[in-house]
């Protein structure tokens, strides 16, 4: 008598049983029509959900390549969303619009003017409604984990706060709703190289605490080899995804890590690199 074989499981399943964190299949953005300007090409990426690892991306490209447009479609911010070709999918769903689980830092200090440091961070906890006493907990809990201080910076208003200490603010009102996406658009550009250093350090602290996946655009090279599991590297526009670069993971703090000599030696081998590929690709336009 034979025994029925057991059911058996898809590799694929056993190997991935989430869907991807983020994907896009093909995805192209046009402004204005049908005839307007395309400002990213055909981006095909995924970034698995791996088990106690977000991932850390960076996105590198030239001025108008399209970096804030692939963000912001993730974001289901308009008008980047919809994309006029193509899908882009959150936790294996289209992005239908903004959600609690996609969080977002822009470069120019999105505080509230007329709301303190302490009701700029506690702002999220009050747009869900949790109860003044527990939100101020929780808000100064992060004033304190962004490296402000809770009596001297939490009663001020942002315009009494240095380009860094607004940025700290950002970072607590975005992190503190725990978003299982982070989306920074150039979140250090305006900063003082020092700074710029010591932020860097702070959010991969504050990203391994988290655990989230960070998109994370940037100009510069070294800040994308530091912070980055993975590296884009988009065409100048239309923006097409040239390269994905994985690096290895910070383990030293920015000052140190930076000026070593195999550091270097990375950050010069993607410059050649995004030299090469841009050549390439000009070569290749019709
Ligand atoms: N709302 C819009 N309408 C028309 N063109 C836009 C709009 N948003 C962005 N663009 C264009 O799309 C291209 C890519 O923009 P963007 O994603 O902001 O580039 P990056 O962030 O890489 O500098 C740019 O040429 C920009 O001018
Ligand atoms: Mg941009």
């Amino acid at each position: 008598m034979s025994t029925p074989n057991p059911p058996t499981t898809p590799s694929s399943v056993l190997a991935s049983p989430k869907p991807p964190v983020v994907e896009f299949r093909n995805v192209t953005k046009r402004f204005g029509g049908k005839a307007g300007f395309t400002a990213i090409k055909d981006i095909t990426f995924r970034v698995d959900d791996r088990p106690d690892h977000g991932e850390f991306v960076c996105v590198l490209g030239p001025s108008g390549s399209g970096k804030s447009t692939i963000l912001r479609l993730i974001a289901g911010l308009s008008p980047q969303h919809p994309p006029t070709e193509g899908d882009v999918l959150v936790s294996g769903r289209p992005v239908m619009g903004p959600g609690a689980d996609r969080g977002m830092v822009f470069q120019d200090y999105t505080s509230f003017d007329n709301r303190t440091v302490l009701d700029n961070v506690a702002f999220g906890l009050e747009c869900r409604g949790m109860p003044v006493k527990e939100r101020y907990e929780l808000a100064r809990h992060w004033i304190d984990k962004v490296g402000l201080s809770t009596k001297q910076d939490a009663d001020k208003y942002p315009h009494e706060l240095s380009g860094g200490m607004r940025q700290r603010v950002a970072i607590a009102r975005t992190l503190i709703l725990h978003p299982k996406i982070i989306l920074m658009d150039e979140p250090f550009g305006a900063l003082d190289p020092s700074t710029r250093l010591k932020m860097q350090d702070l959010l991969i602290q504050l990203w391994r605490e988290n655990e989230a996946t960070v998109f994370f655009v940037t100009h510069s090279i070294e800040e994308a080899v530091y912070l980055g599991d993975r590296i884009f590297i988009l065409s100048s526009s239309p923006g097409m995804l040239l390269e994905q670069i994985e690096v290895p993971a910070p383990d030293r703090p920015a000052k140190d890590m930076q000026k070593e000599a195999a550091f270097l030696d990375i950050v010069f081998r993607i410059r050649d690199m995004i030299e090469h590929l841009e050549a390439s690709n000009r070569a290749g336009d019709d």
